[in-house]
């Protein structure tokens, strides 16, 4: 352990209000958490985005911008008490004692590390504000995931600015490792929590806080930049397990062996262990790729190309895994996808979040429209909106008539349909496609598609979630990932 955490019998300093910038997947659940079991400390959450934050104080709480079970009761419990969430950044800053920094890095899409580097504009643009209104002695606390060494740029912008005033300013590291669906869980028992900083008081502060219900052997104190190239690696294991397991389900497919007997034998082995095992459509979500291309820009600056080489491989598979199941899916039935109703089932990258970012749906869907196919999507939690937005074009509402849409239905135009039920999704289709797990997915019964779907038809589960399922192997095709 880093020497700062054998000194942690040190008194903290008493926080009395917290601020967090980004009313984000990250910054909304994890200051509900902290508001949750901290009611000493009043909590304020600030983001550019007035129509998040509306949604965010919304007396429906299905309105909630974000999607995490569980997380709609603690804001029922804290919101307006304890915890509250607004656009005005300069006054929540003005009081703040300690901030929290929680606003989205993208990856740069121009410029000196285009497609790799992660974007800071946002960060610099949140720390010169800190600058400028902090008051006294203030911690800020990179929350959001950030290239080694950004704690470096936001200590030297805070503090060439404060030399003139009797501002002071600690920084610390504090990467959030929540999986979103599992969010508010994760948050209440994390595997870990990681403190990276020099300042032991700063240190012991943050510390105190997550301490109020969190096992402090589970309190990890390092460097800062330990801490912040922890968050990168982990992320970057996480994924590696995907491709590898993705990587073998396409063997698995062309040998007769099955990925589930597999994963089972090979997870057995506690070096290996089970979790994370599980072949898809690839991984999505916002961290996986923009933290290994994170880590490929780092390897290649500091001259190091067979390391950045070797991740890179990480997520040139996963976007062939996406790619070869678009290619299965049109070499199955005939060659052509095109005037085809094909159901999507699931877009979010997870089950249990309305987040679509990076999923694999998106290429997927993107592959099959090209080639012609009529899509009719439906997902339990994503917006019509959203979807339309990923892919870049507009929904139609499916109604009896274009539930029997037939082969024959040829039209220049690109659009796909939007499905409120998963019923006039596959009624009329060609093929069925599942992209996501969700429950609503798992116990759908043989007859819904024996009767509905135009044969002879196919269905591919991409996500392995209808178990010991039974269709009339005469007409339904059934297509699962890693047994083919
Ligand atoms: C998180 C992490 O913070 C990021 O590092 C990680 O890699 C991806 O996940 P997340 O909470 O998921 O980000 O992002 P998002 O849901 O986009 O929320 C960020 C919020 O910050 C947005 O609501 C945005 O409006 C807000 N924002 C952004 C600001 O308030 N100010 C800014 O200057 C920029
Ligand atoms: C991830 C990390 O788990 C979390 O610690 C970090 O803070 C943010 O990034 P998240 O992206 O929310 O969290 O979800 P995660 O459960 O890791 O899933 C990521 C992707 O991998 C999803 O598309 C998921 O479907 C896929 N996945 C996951 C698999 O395909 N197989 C698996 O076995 C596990």
């Amino acid at each position: 352990m880093h020497v700062v955490g054998n000194k942690l019998n040190i008194k903290s300093t008493v926080v009395k209000n917290i601020c967090c910038i980004g009313a984000g997947y990250v910054g909304g659940p994890t200051m509900a958490v902290i508001a949750k079991h901290c009611p000493e400390i009043q909590v304020n959450v600030v983001d550019l985005n007035k129509n998040r934050i509306n949604s965010w104080n919304d007396i429906n709480l299905n309105n909630l911008p974000i999607f995490e079970p569980g997380l709609d009761l603690i804001i029922k419990e804290v919101r307006g008490k304890n915890l509250h969430f607004s656009t005005d950044v300069k006054d929540s800053v003005i009081q703040a004692d300690l901030i929290f920094i929680a606003v989205n890095t993208p990856t740069k899409s121009k410029g000196i590390g285009a497609g790799q580097a992660s974007d800071l504009r946002w960060i610099e643009g949140c720390v010169r504000e800190i600058s400028e209104y902090a008051q006294g002695h203030t911690i800020v606390v990179e929350k959001s995931t950030l290239p080694v060494r950004t704690a470096e740029v936001i200590e030297k912008i805070l503090n060439t600015k404060s030399k003139n005033d009797d501002k002071t300013f600690s920084i610390l590291s504090n990467p959030e490792f929540l999986s979103e669906g599992t969010a508010i869980d994760d948050l209440e028992n994390p595997n870990r929590v990681l403190i990276g900083g020099e300042d032991e008081l700063a240190i012991k502060t943050l510390y105190d806080i997550y301490a109020k219900w969190v096992n402090k052997e589970k309190i990890i104190c390092t460097n800062i930049w330990s801490s912040e190239l922890s968050k990168l690696t982990a992320n970057a294991f996480l994924a590696q397990r995907i491709s590898s397991i993705n990587a073998i389900s396409a063997l698995c497919e062309k040998t007769g062996a099955d990925i589930n007997e597999v994963t089972n034998a090979v997870g057995k082995d506690e070096r290996i262990g089970e979790k994370f095992l599980k072949s898809g459509p690839g991984f999505g979500g916002s961290c996986f790729k923009k933290d290994i291309l994170n880590l490929v820009y780092l390897c290649n600056y500091f001259n190091l190309p067979e390391v950045a080489d070797y991740w890179m491989n990480i997520i040139n598979l996963n976007h062939w895994q996406q790619k070869r199941i678009s290619k299965l899916i049109i070499e199955k039935l005939f060659g052509t996808v095109t005037g085809k109703k094909i159901a999507i089932l699931g877009f979010s990258f997870k089950a249990n979040t309305n987040d679509t970012r990076e999923s694999p749906a998106i290429q997927i869907c993107k592959d099959l429209l090209d080639e012609g196919a009529k899509l009719a999507i439906h997902d339990p939690r994503v917006s019509q909106k959203n979807i339309e937005f990923e892919l870049g074009i507009k929904s139609k509402n499916i109604d009896e008539s274009d539930s029997r849409i037939k082969g024959d239905s040829l039209t220049q135009e690109i659009y796909f349909y939007w499905c409120e039920n998963i019923k006039d999704s596959v009624n009329g289709a060609d093929a069925v496609v599942i992209l996501t797990e969700w429950n609503e997915y798992k116990n759908l019964k043989p007859n819904l598609f024996n009767t509905n779907m135009r044969k002879p038809a196919w269905i591919f589960d991409c996500r392995d979630v209808l178990n010991n399922f039974q269709v009339d192997k005469n007409t339904i095709n059934y297509w699962r990932v890693g047994k083919g």
